[in-house]
């Protein structure tokens, strides 16, 4: 059995859709049933779920507000892994902990590989790459995998604000001077519903691993790719207006680049994920049909 942690978030509520799919026994926890920064809950959810393999997929997410909150980005990004870490490795069960392309610091101009230094320039970085380096203290039996703008059907994320803001305006204004991989949570959570049975047989797979969508964009092509997709189904087309980074201020800076270099990931396991293009024009597609039956959750 596979016990999620994390099991409300956008990964989370993927996971448990696609193991219901596949028949894999899995639970996924939202934070109100196990806060993994809380050691007696953490401790609770082992013993009554007996996992063979852990996913932690909880964290603090909030990029901008994490440079105003950096106690509680700690606590669900570095406090918390630990625990899960140190349960785990109690328990002797494996782990698989996300992280993110945002522990660099995006002067790079290739794609980045899992044995870049890593550089955070914002808080919610720091405290994600702090939690990288609990999980590889608290438990050897670990795979982290590093992903990137991640979005899917489920919770907040970019290609549904733009889905919304397409609806509404005539001119979207985003960023192009930031590049980077974006990945579908589909993806991501098939892909971690494949890597599992080797992961509980104990495979000597562990390490760090970058894992995101194929091809690289920038938030300006994402988002001119999401209204290409969506205007045939809603009959709206505003125009997708290029601006930099210092036109649109944001409490915490961003990687310029984060391209994430895959292939060890996919040399160890035989696959990728899939083109981003493809993924952002097929959930596009559903989101944009689906806000078309009911108007107002748009
Ligand atoms: N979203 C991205 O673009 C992106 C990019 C790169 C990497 N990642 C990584 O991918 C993973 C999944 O992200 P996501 O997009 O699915 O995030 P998400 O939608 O924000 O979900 C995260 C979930 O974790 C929960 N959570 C927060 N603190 C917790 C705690 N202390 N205990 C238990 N649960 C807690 C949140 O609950 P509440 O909502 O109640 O706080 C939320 O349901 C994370 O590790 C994230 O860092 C995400």
């Amino acid at each position: 059995m596979i016990l999620v942690f994390g099991g409300n978030g956008q990964l989370g509520r993927e996971l448990t859709r696609a193991s219901a799919a596949r028949q894999i026994p899995l639970t996924a926890l939202s934070r109100a049933q196990a806060d993994i920064s809380d050691r007696t809950a953490v401790h609770a959810a082992f013993a009554s779920q007996r996992p063979s393999l852990v996913v932690n997929a909880a964290a603090y997410t909030k990029v901008d507000l994490a440079e105003t909150e950096p106690e509680a980005a700690r606590q669900g990004n570095e406090l918390g892994p630990a625990i899960v870490g140190d349960a785990c490795a109690a328990a002797g069960v494996p782990l698989v902990h996300i992280s993110t392309d945002y522990v660099f610091d995006g002067r790079k101009l290739g794609a980045y590989v899992e044995g870049d230094p890593i550089a955070p320039i914002g808080a919610y970085g720091r405290s994600k790459a702090a939690g990288e380096r609990a999980v590889r203290q608290a438990t050897a039996q670990h795979l982290i995998m590093r992903t990137s703008w991640v979005y899917g059907e489920f919770g907040q994320n970019f290609l549904k604000t733009m889905l919304r803001l397409a609806t509404t305006r005539d001119e979207l204004r985003v960023v192009d001077d930031q590049r980077g991989c974006p990945t579908s949570t589909r993806d991501l959570a098939d892909a971690i519903l494949r890597i599992a049975p080797r992961l509980v047989a104990r495979d000597e797979v562990w390490g760090t691993y970058h894992f995101a969508g194929s091809g690289v964009t920038t938030w300006h092509g994402f988002a001119g790719r999401i209204v290409a997709a969506q205007a045939p189904i809603t009959g709206r087309n505003p125009r997708v207006t290029a601006i930099t980074s210092a036109e649109f201020p944001t409490p915490a800076r961003r990687p310029a680049n984060s391209e994430l270099d895959c292939s060890l990931f996919e040399r160890t396991f035989g696959f990728g994920g899939r083109p981003w293009t493809e993924e952002t024009d097929a959930i596009t597609a559903v989101l944009a049909a689906e806000a078309r039956k009911t108007p107002h959750v748009a």
